[in-house]
Formats: structure tokens, sequence, C-alpha cells
């Protein structure tokens, strides 16, 4: 990098300082929020979740969830109180290290007083149960997500902070977790989530329990529960198990099964080893009106088409295992799936990324299209497509056109493999791209990711 730096790493200087730096108690740890740019309620600060185990118990027929929610973390200070994210119904009781704690819900956050304070470095465990019916978010740009009930089961998309509306969580992108989902429904109804199965669903009376285990680390928005009355089928996809689900009344799961195993191994081949113990998709007819990329199974509302699943596929890597430290580099995330997109169109027949780029390159300088920072879009703005995913995915074609496929291609490697299952900005990438190419990249970023305009030609 220069002596001037670009703003991709400005920007990570500023985001050192706490945004409540001023507004926290000290010693507290309950400053609200974890400090990201555009979600700053998010995320609590002063522990660190290692492990969340979520008893799920779900009826269908009425909606209602009667959960038991064990969340797992390390004190990294004396914690007299601690909060976390949580929109979900009624809370029946809390415990902390098996004793009952006081508690109170202040908007967003659960509040907890544990009875004795968490001793700095100190493992503790929150139980929280609740009882209701959960309720997805519905935002006015964002759309709907978090919790949706379905007519026949329910399906979990959180991003970007709906987690809250069905379990207590640090809904923090820095603070990955590792899953055990316990799913109790009526005998016959169908439950998954993330991960791999823990052996067959046991029956007890007229209730049946399955267990999911997600062991890579995850963060909280890629978590999922999909229940309902589907047909699920269990391949393999270049050894990893390949667990696909879909309602029988919306069509088929074949093509899912096969296009999700291709895309694996064509990904794998040119960006590293699949991150996850398993691979699958669940398709189900949320009325959510997108897919996501929920970790090791995306959802998917309605049967997709190929690309859609090339994109959430490309997401296990990009998105998932290497996730964005903050929501303002979620072109990290959406550029990088469109961009395989257009790699796998040039791989299989169709125009080149180039040529696809160039197509939208003819998009005048006056255009909206070029109006917004594709790294910095704000808040409201983090699936714009125009901005976020098409100039995101550009702006992977500007960075190979000036470093060369070779280099290029070794950078999608080892950012994939340098921040696995972990998290990385974008000046992250710059400082990966220079280092692979030897050449100052900083006014490439700054005139694609940091300029609201039109690149110039140069750039
Ligand atoms: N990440 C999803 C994708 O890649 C889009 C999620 C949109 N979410 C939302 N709340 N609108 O396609
Ligand atoms: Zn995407």
């Amino acid at each position: 990098m220069t002596a001037a730096v670009s703003a991709a790493c400005a920007l990570v200087l500023l985001a050192a300082v706490p945004a409540s730096a001023g507004g926290a108690e000290p010693g507290a740890a309950d400053g609200a929020g974890a400090g990201d740019p555009y979600f700053p309620l998010s995320g609590n600060r002063g522990y660190d979740v290692r492990h969340y185990d979520l008893d799920l118990d779900f009826t269908p027929a009425t909606h209602e969830l009667a959960a038991e929610a064990t969340v797992s973390a390390t004190a990294g200070e004396r914690l007299e109180r601690l909060r976390l994210d949580y929109s979900g119904p009624r809370i029946e009781s809390v415990q902390v290290d098996g004793r009952p704690a006081e508690y109170r819900r202040d908007g967003q956050k659960l509040v907890i007083r544990p009875a004795r304070a968490i001793r700095p470095g100190g493992g503790f465990t929150v139980k929280v149960r609740y009882r209701g019916v959960p309720e997805r978010i519905s935002d006015s740009v964002l759309g709907d997500y978090g919790w949706f009930n379905t007519d026949d089961g329910a399906v979990a998309l959180n991003e970007p902070d709906g987690a809250r509306t069905w379990y207590p969580v640090n809904d923090d992108l820095r603070d990955k977790a590792t899953y055990t989902f316990r799913l109790t429904t009526p005998n016959g109804v169908r439950a998954l989530a993330n991960g791999e199965p823990q052996g067959a669903p046991r029956t007890h009376g007229d209730r049946t329990t399955a267990v999911w285990e997600m062991r890579e680390p995850m963060a909280s928005y890629l978590s999922t529960v999909a229940i309902g009355n589907f047909a699920v089928t269990r391949g393999d996809a270049g050894g990893i198990p390949n667990i696909t689900a879909y309602d029988p009344a919306g069509g088929d799961g074949s093509f899912l099964q096969r296009s999700t195993a291709e895309a694996v191994a064509w990904e794998a081949d040119r960006f590293g080893r699949y991150p996850f113990g398993s691979t699958g998709g669940i398709i189900d007819r949320v009325g959510a009106g997108y897919a996501l990329e929920t970790q090791s199974r995306p959802v998917y509302d309605g049967a997709p088409d190929e690309l859609t699943v090339v994109h959430e596929v490309a997401h296990q890597w990009f998105g998932d295992s290497v996730t964005p430290a903050t929501w303002r580099d979620i072109w990290l995330n959406e550029g990088f799936a469109t961009y395989v997109e257009w790699l796998w169109q040039e791989g299989h027949g169709g125009p080149s990324a180039k040529e696809t780029f160039d197509g939208y390159w003819a998009t005048p300088a006056g255009d909206p299209f070029w109006l917004l920072r594709t790294g910095d879009p704000g808040r409201d703005d983090i699936f714009n497509y125009d901005v976020v995913y098409v100039r995101g995915a550009m702006t992977l074609q500007a960075l190979r056109d000036t470093i060369g496929d070779q280099d290029f291609f070794t950078l999608l490697r080892e950012w994939a493999a340098t921040y696995r299952h972990g998290n990385a900005a974008t000046c992250d990438l710059l400082r990966l791209a220079e280092k692979i190419s030897h050449r100052d990249l900083g006014p490439l970023f700054d005139a694609w990711l940091y300029t609201a305009a039109k690149p110039g030609p140069s750039a």
C-alpha cells in the first residue's frame, strides 16, 4: 500500500474506535451493540460465545415454539450484567450456570443479571426458556427476514439481524460459534438445520426429535432451521453428505441435488477445499422473495435456477467461511457470489465474465447505477443489486484485468484459505491482492468501491 492510504484501510482505522465508547458504562460491558456501523445495536460486548444448543419444540398447526436455548460463552472481563440480542416470544426463565438469574427485556435486548458476577476469562452458560409464536421482522427496505411461519411449519432466514426473532444470540458477525439443534415436531413432520444429522430422528410418543450439528464456526445470520412436510434426499457430493429437502407439493428436488453437487465440485476446484462437512439445500414456499446462503445448506424460496444455486454455493466460501467483519463490507459476499455466477457462465459456454462486465460498463455515467459507494452502500442498500452485487462483481473483474488471471485466481484461493472460518474486511483483501501482485491497488479500490461515480477508464 502507498502512503495515500486507500479508503478501504482508512475505514478500518476509523472502525477501530468503538461507536459507543462514550456511552458504555465501564465494567458493565453492555454499552448497546458491538459497534457495527450499519447495525449498531446488534451484538454485545464483554463475552465470546463458543456454542449454542437450541432445543426447539415446534407445532406447525399452531406455530407455537417451546424452546430452551443454552448459550456457552467465555467472559472477556468481569460481568455483573450481560446482554443478548433477543426479540422472540415470552421468556419463562433465565439461568446462568444453573442458578436463576434476574432478567429484563429492553428493546431488542435481553439484559441478564447473574446471581453472582462472572469472573474474567471464565466459561459460563446462559439457559433461556421461552414459549410462543415467533414472528419475522418486516423491514420497509430490507424486506422480511427472521422466523417465517409457513403453511406446514417454519423456516428461519436471519440475514442480516433476524436471528434474535427465534433465539437469544450475540448477533455479531465476528462472534462465530458452533451449534447443536434439537428439533422436536409432531411425528411425520421433517426438521432440518445447518450441518449434519446426529443419528436417525427419535420418536417418543407422538413427537419426534432430530438432532443436527454445525461443527464449524458459524455467524448467527447463517443459522437456520426448516420444519415442514419435506421430502428429504441424502446423496453424496465429492465425499460429503448432500442433503436436500423440498416440498413435494412444489415439484421435484432432483435438480437441486444435482446442481448443488456440480457447483460444489466446480467451485472447490477454483477456490479450494469446500469449507463445511456437508452440503445440500432446502426448497420451501417461504414467501421471502429471495434465497439465502444458510451455512452448508442454503434455503431457496421455490425451485431455483442453476445460477442461483451457483451463487448460494459460492457464498459457502465467500460469506459463510470468510465472513465480512462488518455489514459495510457486504460486497465481499454479494460481489464475490455474483462474480462466481459470471465465472460459471464463462466456464460453461456462456459469455465471458469480461463480456458480462462490458454489458454493465455501458451504463452511462449519470445513471443511478453509479450513485452509491459499493464498499459503503449504507444500511438501507446492503442488498442493492446494482450497487452491491453487480458493481461488486465488476470490481473483481477490474482487479482481474489489472493483475492478470494467474494472480487473480491465486488471490481468490488465498483469500478463502487465509480467512477460512473467520472474518475479513476490504482492507484485508487490498493487502492480500497487493502482496500477491506486487502492485499498488489503492487507487483501483478507491475508484471502484469508495467513489459514488463511474470509475475513469484507467481505474
Ligand atoms: N444473501 C441473499 C442472497 O445472496 C440475499 C438476502 C436478502 N435478504 C433480505 N433480507 N432481503 O441472495
Ligand atoms: Zn448472495
